[in-house]
């Protein structure tokens, strides 16, 4: 089955400077959005050791460092840097002027 995506406008570039993270929420889903270096991207935003915000983390180089047990996450590719073979999933992100849309799977 192939899922519909949608693309949901969750922040403004402009509230989001380069070396940055923030937590974005969509009904139950949680999502880390990252800025490095003007890149922006974003992964799943539950950390896969205890459930940590990761988007309440800090950024260091091209990880996002979840704020409970500092497990770091790459923020391209969702890997751990210990264990590369643990992922947080990954989401499509585009920016549009300011806007920052995240692509998510249709909603009912
Ligand atoms: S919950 Fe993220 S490091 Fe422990």
């Amino acid at each position: 089955m192939v899922e519909s995506m949608s693309l949901v406008k969750v922040g403004s570039l402009s509230q989001l400077p380069a070396d940055s993270v923030t937590e974005v929420t969509l009904g139950n889903d949680t999502y880390a959005l990252c800025n490095v270096g003007g890149r922006v991207t974003a992964i799943g935003g539950t950390c896969l050791h205890r459930g940590g915000p990761l988007g309440q983390g800090a950024l260091h180089g091209n990880n996002v460092v979840c704020p409970w047990h500092a497990w770091e996450w790459d923020c391209q590719t969702g890997a751990n840097d210990f264990d590369p073979s643990q992922k947080v999933p990954t989401f499509t992100v585009q920016v549009d002027g300011d806007d920052i849309l995240l692509e998510v799977p249709e909603r009912a």
